[in-house]
């Protein structure tokens, strides 16, 4: 603890004297969410964290996150510099959809609308018509619905599969998934519902179907935590990394919050439900690479300058 507390000391005084701001996701080490709500940055969801970066005037961006948070940031501030504690922080959605395979596949169906998650490379998103997040995915699918187009979406297969069950739109569906939400069972949780038959049920749409049937709100990061807030209940069950937990507590301290059920579950198993890359993110390297200024996010000018379009298109949706 006296190692910690002089770490976030130290972190503390690069942040000024780098003029950087410190912009993390609710999945890393409880004391970076700390850090970072102390020290003026923010703690969010994909599309939060993305308009954070773009809109505080700091130098520096220190995104604690994985890889294509990073790489968002960059994109939207090209004359920052955007730092990460570890470069090699990726995501399984991101490793799943290579940018040429996905390229071919957008090749093969040049009728159809292409929507990518925020969970892809910059390579990705320079071929995609709109970026979505999974906190407005539903609402710009549907409104590309209305207007009758036909949607090629990728990587996540069951992001995609409960935006099409939802809005009725016609989606080709590119077959990634994450490798900690792809982890919750249906049956193991209808178990655990009947042992708490007055417990809410919380999912983060990159589940399996069978365990976003069983939910009484699906949401991205932020909408689940203003969930637990807003709800009527004392008992939630979470189906989400349990690095949410932190907020959701001191959102909601006085209601009790279970694990939703993973293969993995059990007395043993004491990393079930945690992203290992978001994970890649601490106090040490944190400081490290405000000390020494590298781990800089670099993406081809010419790339970052079409993938920037479907998210400008997404932020422009929102706003
Ligand atoms: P949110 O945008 O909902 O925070 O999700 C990001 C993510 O990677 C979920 O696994
Ligand atoms: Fe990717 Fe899943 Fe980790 Fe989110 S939790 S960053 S989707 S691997």
């Amino acid at each position: 603890p006296t190692e910690q507390l002089a770490l976030k000391e130290r972190i503390r005084a690069l942040l000024i004297r780098n003029q950087a701001v410190l912009v993390a996701h609710y999945y890393v080490d409880a004391q970076l969410q700390e850090l970072a709500d102390e020290t003026g940055g923010c703690v969010a969801d994909s599309l939060e964290m993305a308009r954070f970066g773009r809109d505080h005037p700091a130098r520096t961006l220190v995104v604690a996150g994985v890889r294509f948070m990073g790489e968002t940031a960059k994109i939207l501030s090209p004359d920052k510099r955007v730092l990460m504690p570890d470069l090699d922080a990726t995501c399984s959605l991101d490793l799943g959809c290579p940018a040429d395979e996905f390229s071919a596949f957008c090749d093969a169906h040049p009728e159809r609308t292409v929507v990518v998650y925020a969970n892809t490379s910059a390579a990705v998103k320079a071929r995609a018509d709109w970026m979505v997040t999974s906190s407005i995915g539903l609402e710009i699918i549907a409104q590309l619905h209305a207007q009758g187009e036909k949607i090629l979406w990728a990587p996540d297969r069951h992001l995609g599969q409960y935006i099409q069950q939802k809005t009725g739109a016609d989606m080709l569906l590119w077959q990634g998934s994450c490798v900690v939400h792809d982890e919750f069972k249906g049956v193991e949780l209808e178990l655990l519902r009947a042992e708490h038959p007055h417990a809410k049920v919380l999912v983060h749409p990159e589940s399996p179907a069978a365990v976003v049937a069983q939910a009484d709100v699906v949401g991205s990061t932020t909408q689940l935590i203003a969930a637990a807030q807003t709800l009527d209940a004392t008992e939630f069950i979470v189906a989400t990394d349990l690095g949410i937990l932190y907020k959701m507590r001191a959102a909601a301290p006085t209601k009790h919050f279970i694990a939703a059920p993973t293969a993995g579950n059990s007395a043993t198993c004491k990393s079930c439900a945690y992203c290992p890359w978001m994970a890649m993110n601490g106090l040490a390297n944190l400081a490290d690479v405000l000390e020494r200024g590298h781990n800089e996010i670099q993406i081809d000018a010419e790339i970052a300058a079409r993938a920037r379009v479907p998210i400008d298109r997404m932020l422009d949706f929102a706003a």
